[in-house]
């Protein structure tokens, strides 16, 4: 008398196979893909490069003189850079910093190549000099308009040719732009500077 096992078709594991192979292969590329993020993600962690931060700390201007939509004036800047990151170290090469008024450039100035480690915070100090620049009338007017209200609103910008330090490697090059608008100062000395944050791209 054959025991039921015997009898039995075929089992349900057996059965089962097809969708088993489907679903292991499933598995398999979903498992990869969660990787292939987790590595993403983790190189992201790590570098994350617009996390560099900037703003402008402190801002005057010495002998200010508009004159025949001509200007002269002496613009000190303290800038603050903060690289937060734990592992990354940041080659700066280039490191221009330009002063903008109403979308016209009035000074400019280079900052030697530095490097900045990890988790360091940079005081950059620079003093860009405008001399007898002829300003588009309408830039003029708008000195103007802003001096009788006592401030100089300015645009300050940031541009510099950068690599990444990660470990013993480093990245290729990499272009930061950073952006710090409106940065007002007052005239009158007695008035505090306000910080301004920069937007930071790269
Ligand atoms: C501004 O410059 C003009 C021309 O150089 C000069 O005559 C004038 O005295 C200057 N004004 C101030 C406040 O320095
Ligand atoms: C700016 O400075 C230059 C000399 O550096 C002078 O010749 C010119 O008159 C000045 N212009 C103004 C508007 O002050
Ligand atoms: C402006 O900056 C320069 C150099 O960064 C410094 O020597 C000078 O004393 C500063 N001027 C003022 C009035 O703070
Ligand atoms: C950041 O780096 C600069 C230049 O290497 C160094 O002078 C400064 O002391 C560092 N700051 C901090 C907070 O580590």
């Amino acid at each position: 008398m054959p025991s039921p096992r015997t009898r039995s078709t075929p089992s349900p594991y057996s059965r089962t196979r097809p969708p088993n192979l489907l679903r292991w292969i499933a598995i398999t590329a979903l498992v990869f893909l969660i990787l292939v993020g987790l590595a993403i993600l983790i190189f992201w962690l790590v570098v994350r490069p617009s996390s560099l931060r900037y703003s402008v700390d402190d801002a005057s201007i010495h002998g200010f003189n508009l004159t025949a939509n001509e200007l002269n004036a002496s613009f000190n800047l303290t800038l603050r850079a903060d690289n937060p990151n734990h592992r990354v170290g940041v080659y700066y090469d280039t490191f221009d910093v330009e002063v903008w008024i109403s979308d016209q450039r009035v000074a400019f100035t280079e900052v030697a190549p530095f490097y900045q480690g990890h988790r360091n915070v940079t005081t950059i100090e620079v003093d860009p000099i405008a001399r007898s620049v002829p300003l588009l009338t309408s830039v003029a007017d708008n000195i103007k308009h802003d001096r009788t209200a006592g401030v100089v609103e300015m645009e300050v910008r940031v541009r510099a040719s950068i690599r990444f330090k990660v470990g013993l490697a480093k990245t290729k090059h990499y272009t930061m732009t950073v952006d710090c608008s409106p940065v007002v100062v007052h005239l009158a000395q007695s008035t505090r500077f306000a910080k301004t944050y920069c937007d930071v791209d790269i």
